[in-house]
């Protein structure tokens, strides 16, 4: 049954975006929670506290994920929603959070209408989504539905050279429910763009498309660490300049390709980094992304055959490991039909558009009708503390979102 008039309390969700933007804050607006920290379970808690407020039925899962389910008047697998509650280093305050929060203003607002649904609703946040501290990324989502193993991803170690299942246990989120026991009958996360099209174009909703295919590599490079002032040049290994050889390769292959393919180090390391010494070893991260499979393919050729060559040319040791590998994802047609009627209903301009970020939609995508709803962000900026979207297109999502949700829903 339409319900035209049901409308998300834009206040409550401000309020609750700001009151999870204060666990974890940084200098400048912005959100440190990275995975499996203390600020992730508090951030977690806060969030728990609110699911049981709204009478949700919670489970959390062997890997951390936890989902919060509304019962329908049907049994059956549960329409779900949701995102996740980690942030990068330098993170924003709506990146993942508003997915989840939003979810959970849709229950609110149906709880305080008095509307049953036929299908159950399911609001879930998912482990470990940036990747930021341990990768791959969409790790909990890509456990969840299949594609990524539990013990492979309990035994993965991090930066701090901890193990996801020993931090899970520290912050008491490794679970017991099987992974993925609540089911989805189909899947719509609303996220922040993080991107400068919508904006740019004057449009309130995007109705996302896909999500482009992401390739991470590590490089670690070792050399020979030796005195600045007193080597020849042709005597060096020196793993640093490799390093930066092959950043500097990455950017250009991108521009070579046009296109849509991106390339970005975002991680790079000297040691011993110090000013009068040769570096003997170095490490970087190279994060490739274009929406065709096999450009994608071709960039990582390309890049993995360069690498080979300047360890010859510098006389250095280079290996590469990949830390994640995710094809391009299309989402369902009718999904994506859906958002834009939906928004065009509610009187919003929508467009579609691919999705340049990773999301836990897209590990959802092969297995049910998948989709996603995007929101403007203000100067395309996000992984940022700056990252901003206008309440008024909060809103103006989170609307869609219920309408998308009680369409499902039935
Ligand atoms: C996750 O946010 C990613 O796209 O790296
Ligand atoms: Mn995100
Ligand atoms: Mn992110």
């Amino acid at each position: 049954m339409p319900q035209p008039s049901l409308r998300i309390d834009i206040d409550r969700l401000m309020a609750r975006i700001d009151a999870l933007a204060g666990v974890g804050s940084i200098e400048g607006g912005g959100v440190c929670r990275l995975a499996l920290t203390e600020e992730d379970k508090t951030g977690r808690d806060l969030v728990v506290s609110l699911m049981r407020h709204l009478g949700l039925d919670v489970s959390i899962d062997r890997i951390g994920n936890v989902v919060g389910v509304r019962p329908g008047m049907e049994d059956g697998a549960p329409v779900m929603t949701g995102s996740h509650l980690d942030t990068v280093r330098t993170g924003g305050r709506y990146d993942g959070a508003l997915g989840v929060l939003a979810g959970l203003e849709v229950v609110a607002t149906l709880n305080d209408a008095g509307i049953d649904t036929r299908r159950s609703l399911a609001v879930a946040f998912f482990t470990n989504e940036e990747g930021a501290r341990f990768a791959p990324d969409m790790m909990g989502s890509m456990v969840h539905q299949g594609h990524l193993p539990l013990e492979q991803a309990l035994e993965t170690t991090g930066l701090d050279q901890t193990t996801v299942r020993e931090d899970l246990a520290k912050i008491g989120y490794l679970g017991h429910a099987p992974c993925g026991s609540v089911r989805a009958h189909s899947f719509v996360e609303l996220h922040v763009e993080q991107g400068p099209v919508l904006e740019r174009d004057d449009i309130t909703i995007g109705a996302v498309e896909g999500v482009q295919g992401i390739s991470w590599t590590e490089i670690s490079i070792i050399g020979e660490s030796n005195h600045a002032g007193t080597t020849p040049m042709s005597a060096r290994k020196d793993a640093g300049y490799a390093a930066v050889c092959i950043a500097r390769f990455a950017r250009r292959l991108a521009e070579q390709m046009e296109g849509n393919q991106v390339a970005t180090v975002g991680r790079l390391q000297l040691s011993p980094d110090v000013i009068n010494v040769i570096p003997g070893r170095a490490s970087l991260t190279i994060d490739l992304r274009n929406t065709d499979a096999g450009l994608l393919r071709r960039a990582e050729q390309r890049l993995h055959s360069y690498v080979r060559r300047i360890g010859k040319r510098e006389d250095v040791y280079v290996a590469h490991r990949s830390l994640a590998r995710y094809d391009p994802v299309v989402f369902a047609p009718s999904v994506i039909a859906m958002v834009e009627r939906q928004a065009t209903a509610l009187g919003l301009s929508v467009r579609r558009l691919p999705s340049g970020a990773g999301h836990d939609a897209q590990a959802f995508a092969p297995n049910c009708p998948t989709g996603m709803i995007f929101v403007p962000s203000v100067g395309g900026v996000s992984h940022n503390v700056k990252e901003h979207t206008a309440p008024r297109d909060i809103e103006a999502g989170a609307n869609v979102l219920l309408n998308v949700l009680l369409e499902l829903a039935g």
